[in-house]
């Protein structure tokens, strides 16, 4: 196997999916873990993953100086190559110029590292420090405009390391790179499979439940579908499945979820209205973090109101995903809180409720294909993700029932035109997020002063690092007129154009 030794970065889980596809099989430990407990596993290879702090810091996080003279490779990714640099003799100062997002990556010398990778490929850089003075024994084996050091070696130690991040999907091969270390340079050869991962969760979840009864919440998303399928394979009927309108849902969404429900799911759904009690909760509240908690909170209050009209129900099954869990908490203690996932970093600790996660190591991609196998319908498989705290957090500022109507009428005809010309399926995400900055229009002959909508469309494959869409113009001119000739309220159209990261998907 791979281990991979964790600094805390937002992409830590994506190196050990990047091996998953390779049918590799990899462990994450945390960065401090000792030589001799990595070495019970007997693995064939290390990897030092990113992380938010600065090698040159006093409490910097180090790792056990005898991962490197275990005898077998290792590979240091942004942080983790910083880390290399120091350990082995060479410093690592803060770079006037910050990288994020793309860079071209030049090869400069031949490496079974970069064995099949093409010159002038585009890599996916995330990081303000960098490497100054190589260790001894080390030469870069590939630059881009910023980094002279952007990938270097130490072939007769087998230490290798990048400074931009291979594992992310917008890194053209960045995926041939981590093959290449762990196939040709380690020498793995173990599978790993997604059809016994099912088959292992099912029984998990089984032998914990026992005779008990799991309320799942749904939102008719595809995680929290693929978890109640998964559910209902492990233990039938014991299974509650709870779909709480809070009224931050998208125009006639209630309707929607509950009639696919009714001829998708083998248990009666029960739909909780809850509009009430969450936009009480959320009125006159504008910071994000503030409204995420809320949210988290007030769907367990709920949760807990229902089970209490049930006998027997100790657990709570949702639909968490990796990238909800990275961004909410520290996993290991080194990463940073980005945002609190309403399932996740919104949860009180007077939560009563045991979870069922079952997946909560995997990528929205990875769940779709269990989706497919489990046999859920394309059209449920293949929605956009929509986020538990819903439009709460694609207005900005307090959420109110005149702000919330404005969204969901833009965001319907936003919907409306990409399902029409075709880009709704080739795009992960899109939808529109109500500013609240006004600004001077012309309509007619009188002047006006409205609210202006931002429109967001997204690619990505993971949700961990996204790009702004390249729609053609004459569709975001049709967006553009259709939005401000038929929301009231609205004079002006604006189109986000940055990626993750430096931005996030989500505004809030
Ligand atoms: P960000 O905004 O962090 O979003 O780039 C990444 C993906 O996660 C979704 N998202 C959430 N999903 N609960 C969810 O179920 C949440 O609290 C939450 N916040 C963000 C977001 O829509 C995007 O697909």
């Amino acid at each position: 196997s791979i281990i991979v030794l964790d600094f805390g970065s937002q992409y830590t889980q994506l190196i050990a999916r990047r091996l998953r596809e390779d049918k590799i099989y990899c462990e994450i430990l945390p960065y401090h873990t000792s030589v001799e407990d990595i070495k019970v596993k007997n693995p064939k290879g290390i990897i030092l993953s990113g992380g938010p702090s600065s090698v040159y810091n006093a409490d910097a996080y180090e790792v056990d100086q005898g991962v490197y003279s275990m005898g077998i490779p290792v590979l240091g990714i942004c942080y983790g190559m910083q880390r290399i640099a120091v350990d082995f003799g060479g410093s690592v100062i803060r770079s006037s110029h910050h990288e994020y997002g793309k860079a071209e990556l030049k090869l400069e010398t031949a490496s079974p590292l970069l064995a099949d990778c093409d010159d002038g490929r585009i890599v996916w850089m995330s990081h303000s420090d960098k490497v100054d003075v190589l260790p001894e024994g080390f030469a870069p084996i590939a630059t881009s405009d910023n980094s002279p050091y952007a990938a270097i070696a130490n072939e007769e130690k087998r230490v290798y390391a990048m400074q931009f991040h291979p594992e992310v999907q917008h890194s053209e091969e960045g995926y041939l790179m981590l093959r290449n270390f762990a196939k040709n340079i380690c020498g793995v050869t173990e599978k790993w499979k997604m059809e016994h991962f099912l088959k292992e969760q099912i029984k998990i979840i089984r032998e914990k439940v026992g005779t008990g009864k799991v309320l799942c919440g749904l939102s008719g998303g595809v995680d929290s579908s693929v978890v109640a399928a998964m559910l209902y394979e492990a233990i039938g009927d014991q299974l509650i499945p709870v779909f709480v309108d809070n009224g931050l849902l998208r125009k006639g969404e209630r309707e929607q979820v509950e009639e696919v429900f009714k001829i998708n799911l083998k248990t009666p759904l029960i739909t909780v209205d809850a509009v009430d009690n969450f936009l009480g909760k959320l009125e006159g509240i504008s910071d994000p973090e503030q409204k995420r908690k809320i949210i988290g909170h007030t769907f367990i209050e709920e949760f807990e109101k229902e089970a209490k009209k049930h006998d027997g129900i100790k657990f709570l099954a949702q639909g968490t995903l990796y990238p909800d869990v990275i961004e909410s908490i520290s996993v290991n203690g080194p990463s940073e809180v980005i945002k609190s996932h309403h399932n996740v970093g919104g949860l009180p600790d007077w939560m009563d409720f045991e979870l069922i996660e079952p997946l909560r190591e995997l990528f929205k991609d990875e769940v779709r294909k269990i989706g497919l196998e489990l046999g859920l319908p394309e059209s449920m498989i293949n929605r956009h993700p929509f986020p538990g705290p819903g439009l709460a957090i694609r207005i900005m500022g307090d959420v109110n029932v005149p702000d919330l109507t404005i969204l969901r009428e833009a965001d319907v005809i936003l919907l409306d035109e990409l399902k029409a010309s075709g880009y709704y399926a080739k795009t992960w995400q899109a939808f529109a997020v109500l500013l609240n900055v006004k600004s001077v229009g012309v309509m007619g002959d009188n002047r006006t002063y409205d609210n202006t909508v931002c429109v967001r469309v997204v690619e990505a494959v993971d949700g961990m690092t996204a790009t702004f869409a390249h729609l053609p113009h004459d569709l975001l001119e049709r967006i553009s007129r259709r939005i401000i000739n038929e929301v009231d309220g609205i004079n002006r159209v604006v189109y986000d154009i940055s990626s993750k990261p430096p931005a996030t998907i989500e505004w809030e």
